[in-house]
């Protein structure tokens, strides 16, 4: 077993992985005043450091961990295990690669570790960039939720931007930007109940399917959304066939 040990600004810290987040996690923790070596593209090439941090696609963590010479490690990953790591720091924000140090700043953190020990220098890390950093009891469903609120996201906003292009709109993103800003403010502050609005919550069954019948390519993700909403508009809202009301309309 690994000694204890605090965090401290010459703890020494390793980056593998010079991806997306590797370097801006290698940013801010520089700015934050670590003795930070990397972000190194491979982990034999990194010095033996009082931590290494695993930026790696979550498929290659069992073989970078095997690789570092570290006292401990860690990967960033809300889905794997702790089987082939001390602890976990899963940033939840989506990075590009391009953002500044401050990206760090207020967002959440869910953290882990074998041992309290562990579980302690994942909290002050995190902390030690600004995180709040928060457990959770099931890492797969935790990371389905952060794939609902970024990747799917990003996926039904592509379909809106099709659509609106196909519409004729000019500047789609621009012009659709304010709405999805202001529906995730209402959800934010109300839930999806309260803040839902549009034709499937006020009944408006033949808008629905005047909708529906426009949607071309994306009319798969139309139905599965259609129906899910549905679920969420709940009693205000009785159940409609939209196949039948469209062949009422043909
Ligand atoms: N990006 C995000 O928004 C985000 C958010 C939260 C958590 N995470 C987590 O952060 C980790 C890294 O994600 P990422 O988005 O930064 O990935 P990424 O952009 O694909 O970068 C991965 C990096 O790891 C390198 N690499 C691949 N296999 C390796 C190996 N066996 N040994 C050493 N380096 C290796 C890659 O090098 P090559 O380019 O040469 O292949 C690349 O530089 C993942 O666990 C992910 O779940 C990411």
């Amino acid at each position: 077993m690994n000694p204890t040990f605090s965090l401290t600004p010459e703890t020494s810290i390793a980056i593998v992985g010079a991806g997306r987040l590797g370097g801006v996690l290698a940013r801010a923790l520089r700015a934050s005043g670590f003795d930070v070596r990397g972000p190194s593209r491979r982990a034999d090439e990194i010095p033996e450091t009082d931590i290494a941090i695993l930026a790696v696609p979550d498929a290659a963590i069992a073989d970078a961990a095997k690789s570092t010479k570290s006292t401990r490690t860690v990967h960033l990953s809300g889905a794997t295990s702790l089987d082939a790591v001390d602890f976990s720091i899963h940033p939840l924000q989506t990075f590009t690669g391009t953002e500044s140090p401050e990206v760090f700043h207020g967002i959440g953190a869910a953290i882990d570790g074998r041992t309290d020990d562990d579980k302690s220098l994942a909290r002050d890390l995190a902390r030690a960039l600004g995180m709040t950093p928060f457990t959770v009891t099931d890492r797969a469903a935790y990371h389905a939720a952060a794939s609902f609120a970024s990747n799917f996201v990003l996926t039904v906003l592509d379909a809106a931007e099709q659509l609106a292009t196909a519409a004729g709109v000019e500047n789609p993103r621009e012009v659709l930007a304010p709405l999805v800003r202001q529906s995730v403010d209402n959800w934010q502050h109300e839930g999806a109940a309260d803040a839902l609005t549009g034709p499937i919550v006020r009944g408006d069954e033949l808008t629905v399917a005047t909708q529906r019948a426009a949607t071309g390519a994306h009319r798969d993700l139309f139905d599965a959304l259609a129906t899910a909403t549905r679920r969420i508009a709940g009693p205000r809202n009785p159940e409609a066939d939209l196949h039948s009301l469209e062949k009422d309309r043909a």
